[in-house]
């Protein structure tokens, strides 16, 4: 009887795990292959519908592209895209395109179709959010919820490209959010309340200045000059000292290896290659750390300027606000030597670096989603399409 019962009962668990394994597995099945999760989900589980959802923080920058899923980064790579001129098939999207870059014969292109903080190429734009999209979230991008940060200083038109370019992923919710609003949440600074900060993001394509209080951006002004003008700068100093014509890797390797706008502690020198102005030969030249204090300068007060005129815009009160707290520096452009100290000794404010300066208005991005309703009673404003669309 002992010996039937406990047969009985290992029969039994054999049942279960059989059936088990094979009704995860012809669910799955059917998930991936006919979409029907969303029934299943909003018809059986709606209210755990929520928690199954994967939320998404973007920041498509001129020059990289960084994604953020809960804490983490989950991409982060530059804004750039190859494809087959004639056909227009897509080859490489990210890292590998960009590499490409001033390297393709005529047969392929290869672009960043992000300019300034907006999208120069749509088709090209969308392919590439598409690629990077699908790489993160694969199959779970119809569940997913987006929420991208945006310029201050766009129009209403160049907002909607790029929401259009974000929903055609085919995502299930696109918001979006100002980048200065997303990257003070990201280095969490509190200007929900009526306290004021101020932000400069220091990118690839513009420099954006922004006076934040009570969760709305009060003045901001976006400046062209930013890290490539500095890229820009090593390459005519370059030509005009030595008469070397560099490339735009040269000059960004040149950049971050010695580039800097105050002395640094010990003098540096390196060693680049470029194209002889004259004899069209390749040539070598030494270059070094005082030579691009001089180089750099006049594009680091430029940047000094545009901060100044972002303050003098903005209330007293805020002013006041800033000068105690300080200009907070963000963006990859921000991580040029000496550049914090030179914003300091010009406008006389202190000013904050943060740790993650290339990251943080996609961390911020992921703040605001989760904290989506608590940012909102506090008056805190995303914009939805409908916004968009009224405006
Ligand atoms: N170590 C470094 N020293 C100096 N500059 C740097 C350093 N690292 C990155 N940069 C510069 O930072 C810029 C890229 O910064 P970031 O990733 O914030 O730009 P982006 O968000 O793509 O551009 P944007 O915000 O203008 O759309 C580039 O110009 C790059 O040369
Ligand atoms: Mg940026």
């Amino acid at each position: 009887m002992q010996q039937r019962m406990s047969r009985f009962l290992f029969n039994l668990l054999n049942f279960y795990e059989f059936c088990k394994n094979h009704v995860i597995k012809l669910v799955k099945a059917l998930i991936f292959k006919y979409n029907i999760q969303c029934i299943f989900v909003y018809f059986y589980f709606g209210r755990q519908a929520s928690s199954l959802a994967t939320d998404f923080g973007i920041d498509l920058g001129s020059r990289r592209t960084v994604i953020c899923s809960g804490k983490s980064i989950v991409l982060d790579e530059y804004s750039a895209i190859s494809y087959e001129t004639y056909t227009g098939d897509l080859i490489a999207a990210g890292n590998d395109a960009y590499q490409m870059i001033g390297r393709t014969p005529e047969s392929i292109t290869a672009v960043c179709p992000i300019v300034n903080g907006v999208i120069a190429q749509y088709d090209l734009a969308e392919s590439m959010i598409a690629a990077f999209l699908h790489a993160v979230a694969d199959n779970k991008l119809f569940k997913a919820r987006l929420m991208a940060a945006v310029p201050s200083a766009i129009t209403e038109m160049q907002k909607r490209a790029l929401y259009n370019a974000f929903s055609a992923s085919g995502a299930r919710d696109v918001c979006l959010i100002e980048a200065p609003a997303a990257a003070a949440l990201g280095i969490g600074l509190d200007f929900t309340t009526p306290k004021g900060s101020i932000v400069v993001d220091i990118g690839a394509g513009t420099t954006d200045i922004a006076t934040l209080s009570m969760g709305r951006v009060v003045k901001f002004e976006s400046s062209p000059v930013s890290g490539s003008s500095f890229n820009e700068a090593i390459s005519r100093y370059i030509k005009q000292e030595q008469n070397v014509m560099i490339g735009h890797h040269t000059a960004e390797k040149i950049k971050r290896q010695i580039g800097c706008v105050l002395p640094r502690p010990l003098e540096l020198t390196m060693f680049a290659k470029g194209r002889h102005q004259f004899t069209g030969l390749p040539k070598t030249f030494e270059i070094n750390t005082s030579e691009m204090i001089t180089a750099l300068y006049d594009t680091a007060l430029s940047i000094c300027r545009s901060i100044q005129a972002v303050i003098e815009k903005t209330p007293p009160e805020i002013t006041a606000d800033i000068d105690r707290d300080g200009i907070t520096l963000i963006g990859g452009g921000s991580l040029l030597f000496g550049l914090d100290r030179f914003i300091a000794d010009y406008t006389g404010v202190k000013v904050n670096t943060v740790r993650e300066p290339k990251t943080c208005v996609a961390r911020g991005t992921i703040v605001a989603m989760q904290n989506f309703k608590a940012l909102q009673s506090a008056d805190f404003r995303f914009k939805s399409l409908e916004e968009l669309t009224m405006a």
